[in-house]
């Protein structure tokens, strides 16, 4: 996908992954979905996803619009967390597309973010995101203080 784009400079790394049956059967109990092939395709977006780091703010959006104009990709939908970032701090724009594999269409989500954003987000995903029985306060208001530093200086 990437090689359709005329723009690998922008990209400072692309990475992927597949979402553990663990993890999909886990999403699916959650929205009290029973577990099967058809209702994960149907229910989950991010079976598949795609990671891409930008060098800088402006590439972000530069990629986000030339997906748009691949014509094998059916966007579905565009969340911008950098204009709207989320309570933790969270910033990077996903995008929902469709892709036929085999005649089946299967949703992927993009992720798309500057190093800076990449480097919170790792260190969020160490520190606070998703712990369900720890949450440290003060490690998440730090994040929160640090996204925001980060966030004036890339604009
Ligand atoms: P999920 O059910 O968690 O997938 O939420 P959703 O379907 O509403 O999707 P959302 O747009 O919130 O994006 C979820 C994905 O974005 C997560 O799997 C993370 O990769 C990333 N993400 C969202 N919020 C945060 C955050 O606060 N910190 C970090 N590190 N990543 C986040
Ligand atoms: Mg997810």
């Amino acid at each position: 996908m990437i090689h359709q784009l005329d723009s690998e400079e922008k990209i400072y790394k692309v990475t992927y992954r597949l979402k553990s049956i663990q993890s999909i059967s886990r999403k699916l109990q959650r929205k009290n979905k029973e577990v099967t092939l058809k209702n994960a395709l149907h229910y989950l977006n991010d079976i598949a996803g795609i990671r891409i780091i930008c060098n800088l703010y402006d590439d972000v959006y530069k990629i986000t619009n030339k997906l748009q104009t691949i014509s094998d990709l059916e966007v579905i939908k565009i969340k911008d967390y950098i204009q709207s970032p989320k309570e933790s701090g969270y910033r990077s724009v996903h995008m929902i597309v469709c892709v036929y594999v085999n005649g089946k269409k299967i949703p992927v989500e993009i992720q798309l973010r500057t190093i800076a954003m990449n480097y919170w987000a790792e260190l969020d995903h160490q520190l606070c995101y998703k712990k369900e029985f720890y949450t440290n306060d003060r490690i998440y208001k730090e994040l929160q203080r640090y996204a925001k530093e980060i966030a004036k200086k890339e604009q």
